[in-house]
């Protein structure tokens, strides 16, 4: 187990290095993985979540080389999947093993995948059974969990039109790569707007498809071709920076190449409607928004945070609750349920560990109220093994009370499944420079 001590910050200033987006970077490999060519991917995020991805691509037969800050994935194109000789392990990473359940279920490949203890216990079923609706024969366990057993189809899969319960990216994400081998147009309806990265990858691999507000629509059977991906900065990992910033009197974050995908800026946005002083520059549009984002300290105040807007911030909203304990008044978050099904239950994990820090935190089923400000006081807190749980942390001991010692966050280590570094560029930016 790995332990790591963070003080109380007096300033945080600088230029912090992003790791490459998470999510694009999984899309990166897996598309290049089906496409006709090599495609090559600069600045991939290379971490414990993306290292899953590439473990289970080499394990299927797929060419990957990596040199310097660049990946060549040789995709197979009209050729097929080598059979894995051994189960999949998808380790920590949920996105790893539901986009697999839909890259795989119409490839005529025999594989089980599985993960770690988290992963184990995290729902399938919802990308199972309209990847059965398609005709793909996937088996799980106990009807919902991973180890699964993907086989061939009886026959090719056929085009579906389905209408999302859950606005889940990996959902989304899963049925896409499915309609890719399947025969007619997929039609995805309902919670569609989730992170669009697959949407937007989709086309530049040469597959136009049609995305609406309310539908998006592919066609089977088209041709992926390799091209070239240059990964923006994740805006996930740039949040913990923003974040800290808004709270540490005095601070001045510069943070450039940063995704502004609007699906991915609700954090951002949410910051700005607590009044925090940020600013934003775009710098790139297609195929993914860039841009630099500006953030000095500010007064805060508490905000509603309604069930629309959480796909655009689901994973910060661990770190909401950290900033909301440091501002003015009521933060309430509804319509979060999904975060019980996280790499933790990340509404149980943030709430007993912001106790232990002393903060009062109501928890609902589906969110949470807080009311600020309140003083954190510096404690021996779990990571619960959750990376955003144990950056979330972090943040929260540079602004709590340690003048009886520092705050302690067990099984830190976990941050390398996103961004091994982490503390490295939490120390730089306490020290007051560029990382
Ligand atoms: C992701 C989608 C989100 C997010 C996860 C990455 C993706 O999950 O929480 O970290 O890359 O598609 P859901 O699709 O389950 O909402």
């Amino acid at each position: 187990m790995t332990t790591q001590s963070v003080a109380r910050a007096r300033a945080l200033r600088g230029k912090p290095r992003l790791p490459g987006d998470k999510s694009i970077s999984h899309r990166s490999l897996i598309l290049g993985a089906l496409a006709h060519g090599t495609t090559e991917i600069i600045d991939a995020l290379d971490a414990g979540d993306t290292r899953s991805t590439e473990r289970c691509l080499l394990a299927l037969g797929v060419k990957i080389r990596k040199s310097g800050n660049k990946i060549l994935v040789e995709g197979i194109g009209s050729g097929r999947f080598a059979p894995p000789a051994d189960i999949l392990d998808c380790g920590n990473s949920g996105t790893t093993l539901r986009l697999l359940m839909g890259a795989l279920a119409g490839r005529s490949v025999h594989a089980r995948l599985t993960g770690d203890a988290s992963l184990v216990k995290r729902p399938m079923r919802r990308i199972a059974e309209p990847l059965r609706m398609m005709g793909a024969d996937i088996e799980l366990t106990r009807q919902d969990f991973a180890p699964i057993t993907i086989r061939p189809a009886a026959g090719r899969l056929q085009a579906i039109d389905y209408e999302l319960k859950i606005a889940s990216a990996q959902l989304k994400s899963a049925l896409l790569l499915a309609a890719l081998s399947a025969d007619g147009t997929t039609s995805l309806r309902g919670e569609i707007l989730s992170r669009d990265h697959t949407e937007r990858l989709l086309p530049h691999f040469g597959v136009p498809l049609q995305v609406s507000p309310t539908q998006i629509r592919l066609l089977g059977g088209q041709k992926l071709e390799a091209t070239r991906v240059r990964v923006p900065g994740d805006p996930s990992a740039a949040a913990f920076w923003m974040a800290g910033a808004c709270m540490i009197p005095d601070a001045f974050v510069e943070i450039e190449n940063v995704s502004l995908n609007p699906t991915r800026v609700g954090f951002l946005t949410a910051l700005k409607r607590m009044g925090a002083m940020i600013s934003t520059e775009l710098t790139e549009e297609a195929p993914e928004p860039i841009g630099k984002v500006t953030v000095e300290s500010g007064e805060l105040r508490g905000i509603h945070v309604a069930k629309s807007d959480i796909p655009g911030l689901i994973d910060e909203l661990p770190l909401l609750a950290v900033v909301a304990t440091q501002a003015q008044g009521v933060t309430h978050v509804e319509g979060a349920e999904e975060l019980r099904v996280k790499e933790s239950d990340r509404l149980e994990a943030i709430a007993t560990c912001l106790r232990a820090m002393g903060a009062e935190i109501e928890v609902k089923k589906d969110g949470f109220r807080i009311f600020g400000p309140q003083t954190l006081k510096a404690a021996r807190v779990e990571s619960f093994q959750d990376h955003r749980i144990a950056m979330a942390l972090s943040i929260a001991g540079l602004v709590a009370d340690d003048s009886e010692g520092p705050t302690i966050i067990e099984n830190s280590e976990c941050v390398s499944i996103s961004y091994p570094d982490f503390y490295p560029t939490l120390q730089t930016l306490t020290q007051g420079g560029s990382s």
